[in-house]
């Protein structure tokens, strides 16, 4: 074992990386922007993410990175399912809302209930994956969670997805 490695095995990152740097380089890859959603207590809940990512095909899984300082990922967790709504290109109003610490920001937002875990899925979204929570690993200062897909659907083909690159929205051009 090197030096550089703890008793947990993770090398120690000796090698400092300044976070404007990470944030700076890690902009240029370019991502979707998802809504990561669920009904807690009734009431509907949910946050931005573009950490959205695919894992496999047998079984069915997806996965997301989500702060260990987000508010309402516990509340989330807690239900122990999430739908996902894959935002489209005239939705970045809707983005920004769900980037925020606002109260309700599925005030003024139509949504309708998942097929299977009932939750909250929103109006307009390019497609929805429908989730049970399968398993939460810890990456640093976030979590990576996995969801076992219990029902998706695509809603709007001819509609592009949002795009977040380089800190702003953008929209898909075909070559
Ligand atoms: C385009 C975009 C992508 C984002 N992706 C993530 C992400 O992958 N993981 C994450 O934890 N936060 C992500 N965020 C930030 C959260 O949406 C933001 O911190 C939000 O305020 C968290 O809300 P909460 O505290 O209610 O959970 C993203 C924000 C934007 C605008």
């Amino acid at each position: 074992m090197s030096d550089d490695a703890t008793a947990g095995g993770h090398p120690t990152g000796a090698i400092e990386i300044d976070p404007m740097v990470y944030r700076q380089v890690l902009g240029h890859f370019p991502t979707g922007v998802t809504v990561i959603s669920s009904l807690v207590d009734g009431r509907p809940v949910g946050l931005a993410i573009g950490s959205f990512f695919s894992v496999s095909l047998d079984p069915p899984l997806v996965g997301f990175c989500v702060a260990r300082t987000s508010s309402t990922w516990p509340s989330i967790a807690e239900t122990g399912v999430f739908g996902v709504s894959v935002l489209a290109e005239d939705q970045h109003e809707t983005s920004g809302r769900f980037a925020s610490k606002a109260e309700d920001k599925f005030e003024g937002i139509r949504w309708e209930p998942s097929p299977i875990t009932r939750s909250p899925l929103i109006h307009g979204a390019v497609a929805h994956i429908d989730c049970e929570v399968y398993e939460v690993h810890e990456g640093g200062d976030h979590l990576i969670v996995e969801g076992l897909v219990r029902s998706m659907d695509v809603h709007r083909p001819d509609v592009g997805p949002l795009l977040f690159f380089k800190g702003a929205y953008g929209r898909h051009a075909r070559l």
